[in-house]
């Protein structure tokens, strides 16, 4: 089995596909899960998890994370080691941009060995509650209009949490 559990919720498939590509980095060592339908059972032996969501309203969680999420951060997370992903609008949610990653920090902070989170150099944006101290909580990703940025943006993440998911 790997040891990596990659958990995604996506509305219109953008997270799926960069969730896709940060499986294929690990190179066979990472299993997909969509929290549309996984169960808590599936994931419970995976001492790696990865967390990907979109942003939906202003600021939200998506949609299948937010029936997720409640069961997810009630679990004993206090072995794992989790890092998240959001996808969001730098443009058109200058605001909120990824902001839903927040909702899922606030959840497991405290209860879980959190990594992967982003320095705020090179993103264009108003706010995002998602950032604290100048340092994104995960990796954010705008695939509507810095999609030339994803591959590159995903690469040098995967690459830093290889350094503890081994
Ligand atoms: C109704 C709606 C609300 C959105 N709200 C936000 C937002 O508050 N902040 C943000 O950064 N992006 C927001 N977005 C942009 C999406 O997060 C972005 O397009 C993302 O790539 C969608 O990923 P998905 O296809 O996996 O759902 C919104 C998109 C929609 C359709």
């Amino acid at each position: 089995m790997s040891k990596i559990a990659i958990l995604y919720g996506s509305s219109g498939g953008n997270t799926e596909q960069v969730a896709e590509k940060i499986k294929n980095l690990f190179d066979g060592n990472a299993d997909l899960f969509n929290v549309d339908s996984v169960k808590l059972d599936e994931i419970k032996a995976y001492p790696y998890l990865i967390l990907g969501t979109s942003t939906t309203g202003v600021g939200d969680l998506q949609d299948d994370w937010d029936s997720f999420l409640p069961t997810f951060s009630k679990a004993d997370l206090s072995d794992k080691t989790v890092a998240i992903f959001g996808l969001g609008d730098s443009a058109s949610f200058s605001d909120t941009f990824a902001q839903s990653m927040k909702v899922i920090y606030d959840a497991i902070h405290d209860k879980t060995r959190l990594i992967g989170q982003v320095p705020d150099e090179g993103y264009t944006y108003d706010a995002s509650e998602a950032v604290i101290d100048d340092t994104w909580v995960g990796l954010p990703i705008d695939e509507d209009n810095e999609y030339d940025q994803t591959d590159s943006r995903v690469e040098a993440w995967v690459a830093e949490l290889k350094k503890t998911f081994v």
